[in-house]
């Protein structure tokens, strides 16, 4: 029988944590290897890479780097090409449209050689089937769907909320009326050097139907479903921390609701949280000592007590975006799908610890 192998392409703040994931659970996701591709020879990177190899991991980087590498006392297992030709699954954690040209220059080919699936995230916009764990697996089609865009961290937490708030639970899209979002966004992570802001700094609605990238990537995920939610609207503004993103909503629906029965459809929804915390470092802080080096996976946390239901069918309130561990719970959910569509739900339960109902 053929290899089992994920390749991870970038070892940023989605990439590092992945390849962690996905060596630490390799038995129980019943892979063979994981192997990933660092791109530039840092001394300031080497201990991330010499500990993620020293968990099993396997390297790749381009031929003309090799040497640069070995320089750092670094052994390269592959070159760049391959690295991703001999892989099942390739999951992309590039940002800024490298994805998009690594498509163009690997995966297309790689998928008509017989690979099996080419993942990439929030930013690569275009890439293939937008998906989100436990929104739209069922639209996931096996031989066809070999790329696929896992959506941004916020955009998964926009989606659950439309999801349980709007649909109510997947069991009414007509119950939507209009969804209004505000991200608000850490400026950066703490493995990130850049682009941190001074003070909260807004961002342009550069979208004319939807504002944001967040609710246009809301909408053609849904759009997969085969529901049209055009009445779906986000802004987005960065705040001076690093801790967790926090969205404020404003869902209309057509059936009257009570917040009674809002918290009745996230406890019932194993992927989603309540707290009673009310400030991202506690939320983060929690994270830090229970999630997989610092990740949970719920999409969504939601503090119960901001949410507020005026005249029936007015729904507001805030919620906290899990850090990154929405993006990461979806890459190894569709790498296992593309693996395999009929055991993928199985393996990935190994996951469950780090959902918790209560944060
Ligand atoms: N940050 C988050 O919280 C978050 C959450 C959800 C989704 N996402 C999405 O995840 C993706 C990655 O974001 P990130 O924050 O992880 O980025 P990041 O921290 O800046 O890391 C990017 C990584 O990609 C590598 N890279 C960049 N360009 C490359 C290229 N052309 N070829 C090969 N490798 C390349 C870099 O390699 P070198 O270091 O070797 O140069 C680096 O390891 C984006 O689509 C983003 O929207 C991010």
């Amino acid at each position: 029988m053929a290899k089992k192998i994920i390749h991870i392409v970038g070892t940023g703040t989605i990439g590092e944590p992945l390849i962690g994931l996905l060596t630490n659970y390799r038995k129980e996701l019943d892979i063979d290897e994981v192997t990933f591709n660092k791109r530039t020879p840092l001394k300031t990177d080497r201990s991330k890479v010499v500990d993620l190899l020293r968990r099993g991991a396997k390297m790749s980087t381009e031929r003309d780097q090799i040497s640069g590498f070995e320089k750092l006392g670094i052994k390269v297992d592959y070159d760049t090409e391959e690295a991703i030709k001999r892989a099942t699954v390739v999951i992309d954690c590039t940002p800024s449209g490298a994805g998009l040209a690594n498509k163009e220059k690997y995966y297309t080919a790689a998928a008509k050689a017989g690979g099996k699936g080419y993942i990439a995230q929030g930013s690569e916009f275009g890439f293939g089937k937008m998906y989100a764990r436990g929104i739209n697996d069922e639209t996931l089609i096996p031989g066809d769907d070999k790329f696929i865009q896992v959506v941004s961290c916020n955009t998964h937490n926009l989606s659950a909320l439309i999801k349980m708030f709007g649909t109510q639970n997947n069991n009414d899209p007509q119950n939507l009326v209009s969804a209004d979002f505000v991200c608000m966004r850490r400026a950066n992570d703490i493995s990130q050097d850049d682009d941190f802001v001074a003070s909260p700094e807004v961002g342009k609605h550069k979208d004319e139907q939807f504002g944001t990238h967040h609710a246009r990537d809301a909408y053609y995920l849904y759009k997969t479903k085969g529901w049209e939610m055009k009445n779906l609207y986000s802004s987005a503004i960065k705040l001076n921390t690093q801790f967790t993103h926090i969205v404020r909503f404003h869902i209309k629906t057509k059936k009257e609701t009570s917040v009674e029965n809002l918290i009745k459809i996230i406890k019932d929804d194993d992927r989603q949280a309540l707290t009673y915390k009310k400030s991202a470092n506690q939320v983060f802080s929690f994270g830090r000592d229970h999630g997989f080096f610092g990740r949970i996976l719920n999409q969504t946390i939601i503090p119960h007590e901001t949410l507020s239901v005026h005249n029936g069918t007015d729904i507001y309130g805030f919620c906290f975006t899990s850090q990154d561990g929405n993006s990461l719970l979806s890459s190894v959910s569709a790498a296992e799908w593309a693996i395999d569509p009929e055991t993928y739900e199985k393996k990935i339960q190994c996951l469950k610890p780090y959902f918790f109902p209560e944060v």
